[in-house]
């Protein structure tokens, strides 16, 4: 197993390039099951979750070559509607084959995504959306079993006590888009990876209008040929990337930023007295200057992205004074606050919230990666921290980032990869 040692406290400069959107290719290679013709996608990030997704595809029997930049996609000969445990388990997304599958073959059986590190993640707005379609939903060994002779088209409303559900929107959305007659989702989750599923669909034939927006509207389709989609650039990699130059107190600039799906970071970076500046997809963010602390809370989409909680957790530890951070989307999502306490953070959960009482400067600690955004929280805290870190189980880093720790080595950090086995060897003999 990899671990990354960090040597803290470097100011960074230079240019980073922001790559294609880890969770706006999942569903879209999902989707691609319910196409009946090559689909080729381009910018697709090289990331573990990629990989997972297609190789989840090719049990099912779809050919998928190439795992980064330029992915093709054939499902003509699909013909499997199981989507295994040991599939899925690695890898929530991987129920976004559901309303696909179901779609296109009137029946799929997938298996319940596992326990999750992040909190309670039901999936039960997604077996109501399909349901509201016609489909028969019951739940069978660890499985979801779904039959539809036809799915029609239905009004349904998909808000759930923590707003909408962004992967039940897209399977709804999936299904809907091959059911037949009108489908009009109501709270339908806003975020950009619905509505660049929803363009690489009608661009392969469907009919779907207002993704994007809380009332999505579908006219089903007989049938989706083939086409192509180029990934958007990821914000929640922007965002990060952005919060690593707030951390450090330094100025990047980062390319292919989706500055449009980054207002909401973008102007709590400036409240926080970072200053921000656009021009086209380039940003420029710069943190040498004082900054305030501030409340933060994680909402659904155009709020501040869950995705981003932890990370804004780690630059407000460094920021004297007292800051709250509340995620609405996920509220027990905070387990990098113990990892964050062992740099010496000062965090209290106060209930839904977490307040930090932001410290001078945080210390170089070895740390335990616990979920895929509480890693890039962790190594955020240790590039700006004084002394060394070791961060431990970085899988979970490598599920979401292309090789963060090269990417912040390219603009002045120093992080190294090893092996862990290697250098407990090293510290044994
Ligand atoms: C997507 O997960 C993302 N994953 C997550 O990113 C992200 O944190 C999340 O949306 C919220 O933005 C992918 O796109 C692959 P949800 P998803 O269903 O769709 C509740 C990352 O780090 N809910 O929108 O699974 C749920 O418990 C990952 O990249 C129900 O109640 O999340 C949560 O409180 C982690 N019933 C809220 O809705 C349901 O059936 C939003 O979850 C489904 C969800």
């Amino acid at each position: 197993m990899d671990m990354l040692i960090v040597e803290g406290g470097r100011r960074l400069s230079g240019r980073v390039r922001v790559h294609g959107s880890k969770n706006a290719t999942l569903p879209v290679m999902a989707a691609s099951l319910a196409v009946d013709g090559p689909v080729t996608l381009n910018n697709v990030p090289a990331l573990v979750d990629v990989i997972t997704m297609a190789q989840l595809l090719r049990s099912l029997g779809a050919s998928v070559s190439g795992t980064a930049g330029c992915v093709k996609i054939n499902s003509q000969h699909v013909e499997g509607v199981v989507a295994e445990y040991d599939l899925v388990r690695q890898m929530r997304a991987g129920v976004c084959v559901l309303g696909p599958l179901l779609a296109r073959f009137g029946s799929a059986r997938v298996s319940l995504p596992g326990g999750c590190n992040i909190g309670h993640r039901p999936i039960d707005l997604h077996l109501r959306g399909l349901a509201a379609l016609g489909a028969d939903i019951r739940i069978n060994g660890g499985y979801v079993v779904a039959e539809a002779g036809t799915l029609r088209g239905a009004e349904l409303h998909l808000e759930g006590p923590h707003g909408s559900s962004v992967t039940a929107t897209c399977n709804v959305m999936t299904a809907a888009a091959l059911a037949h007659g009108r489908t009009i989702v109501h709270c339908a989750a806003k975020e950009p990876e619905v509505a660049s599923l929803a363009a690489f669909l009608n661009r392969l034939g469907a009919d779907i209008d207002g993704a994007g927006t809380s009332t999505i509207e579908i006219t089903g389709v007989e049938h989706l040929h083939g086409g192509s989609q180029t990934i958007v650039p990821d914000r929640i990699e922007a965002a990060t990337l952005a919060i690593a130059a707030a951390i450090t107190r330094s100025e990047i600039e980062i390319e292919e930023a989706p500055v449009d799906h980054l207002v909401s970071v973008i102007s709590k970076l400036r409240e926080i007295g970072v200053d921000v500046k656009v021009t086209g997809r380039l940003m420029n963010v710069n943190a040498d200057q004082t900054l305030r602390p501030i409340d933060v809370t994680a909402l659904p989409y155009p709020g501040i992205p869950t995705d981003t909680q932890a990370q804004f957790m780690a630059l407000l530890a460094t920021i004297p004074g007292t800051s709250v951070i509340t995620d609405s989307v996920f509220p027990d999502r905070f387990m990098h606050a113990s990892e964050l306490l062992r740099m010496g953070a000062k965090l209290q959960r106060a209930g839904d919230s977490t307040v930090v009482e932001g410290v001078n400067s945080l210390s170089g600690a070895p740390l335990m990666a616990c979920d895929l955004r509480a890693s890039a929280a962790m190594l955020l805290a240790a590039i700006a921290a004084d002394g060394e870190s070791q961060i431990r189980r970085v899988y979970h880093l490598d599920r979401g980032y292309v090789r963060l720790e090269q990417k912040l080595n390219q603009i002045g950090a120093r992080i190294r990869r090893c092996n862990e086995a290697h250098t407990l060897h090293r510290h044994v003999s």
